[in-house]
């Protein structure tokens, strides 16, 4: 049985090697490509320093006998939202209980926080411990594809976002997800991705054309803010927007319009709280 303690900061780079290994060996036994959702070896290690730093408790890892890391958990608290951010066992050592006890001990993180979100993935493994600790499953789709440029609307008012405008972003994620991005915002400025947004009704945090999370005020400004991000993509681009369910048709709907490909994805677990509607998720950062 592998033992659970703390992560550390040497645990960093086999915690990475771990976890791309569960999650591109998962996602190829799914068919679902490769190059859409992963990121490089580098950021993966970024991700995991930055949580490491903000949620040391909530950072664990699990190692076989012979000490070697097999198993990792990061579980982030910002205001009133608990979020699962990377939950992996080596394929070598799956199916023995160790996603269990990784969970438990992410779960023992911010036990005091009602609100919980998870973007499963499509592991039906991981899936089952998730409803097995309670959560509320939302079926959702992923959208993926080439942009239709042809397509794409004007989205006037939508533009760059500025450090001014962090104050706005914080209050529409509270009352849309009960906390705001904080440090994770921050973080995912400096390693190239972008603001945008729309004055007074929504904002957007893009890689390139894909939506890291987006938050809107009314439904208008949501497929406006979606545009935008798509409206950064180049002809070959492959764009993905990630675990829309069904109370984000708004979403579907622009994805459709754009060319996209919608096609089955991991269910969105919550706890304690519904499927925030004018909200799109990123999978790392809830
Ligand atoms: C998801 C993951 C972390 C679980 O770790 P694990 O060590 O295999 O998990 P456990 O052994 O604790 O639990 C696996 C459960 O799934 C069950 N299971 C195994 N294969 C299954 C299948 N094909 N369908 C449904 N359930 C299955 C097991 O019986 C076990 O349930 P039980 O304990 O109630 O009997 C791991 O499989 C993994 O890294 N997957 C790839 C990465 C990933 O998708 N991570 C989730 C991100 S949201």
């Amino acid at each position: 049985m592998a033992r659970v303690r703390p992560m550390t900061g040497d645990d960093v780079a086999p915690a990475q090697e771990v976890w791309d290994e569960a999650f591109t060996t998962m996602r190829s036994s799914y068919g679902l490509p490769a190059a859409v959702g992963a990121g490089s070896a580098e950021r993966t290690r970024q991700r995991i320093r930055h949580l490491l730093t903000t949620d040391a408790g909530g950072s664990w890892v699990a190692e076989d006998d012979d000490g070697k890391v097999m198993g990792l958990a990061q579980a982030l608290v910002r205001d009133d939202l608990w979020v699962l951010s990377l939950l992996g066992v080596a394929t070598r050592g799956q199916d023995r209980g160790t996603g269990k006890a990784l969970l438990d001990a992410a779960l023992g993180y911010g036990r005091e926080v009602a609100n919980g979100l998870i973007l499963c993935s499509r592991d039906p493994r991981a899936a089952r411990r998730y409803v097995r600790a309670g959560f509320h499953l939302n079926p959702s789709v992923s959208a993926w594809g080439t942009v239709d440029r042809r397509r794409l609307p004007a989205a006037p008012g939508v533009r760059p976002g500025t450090p001014d405008d962090h104050d706005f972003v914080a209050e529409l994620d509270r009352s849309l997800r009960h906390g705001a991005h904080g440090p994770d915002l921050d973080h995912l400025l400096t390693e190239g991705c972008r603001l945008w947004v729309l004055e007074g009704r929504g904002y957007a945090l893009a890689r390139g054309a894909k939506p890291v999370f987006m938050a809107a005020e009314d439904e208008e400004a949501a497929r406006d803010l979606l545009w935008a991000c798509l409206a950064q993509a180049r002809s070959d681009d492959v764009v993905e927007v990630s675990w829309m369910t069904a109370h984000q048709q708004w979403a579907a709907d622009v994805a459709l319009d754009a060319g996209l490909e919608l096609h089955p994805a991991g269910p969105v677990m919550t706890r304690d709280m519904p499927v925030p509607c004018l909200y799109l998720p990123s999978g790392a950062y809830g």
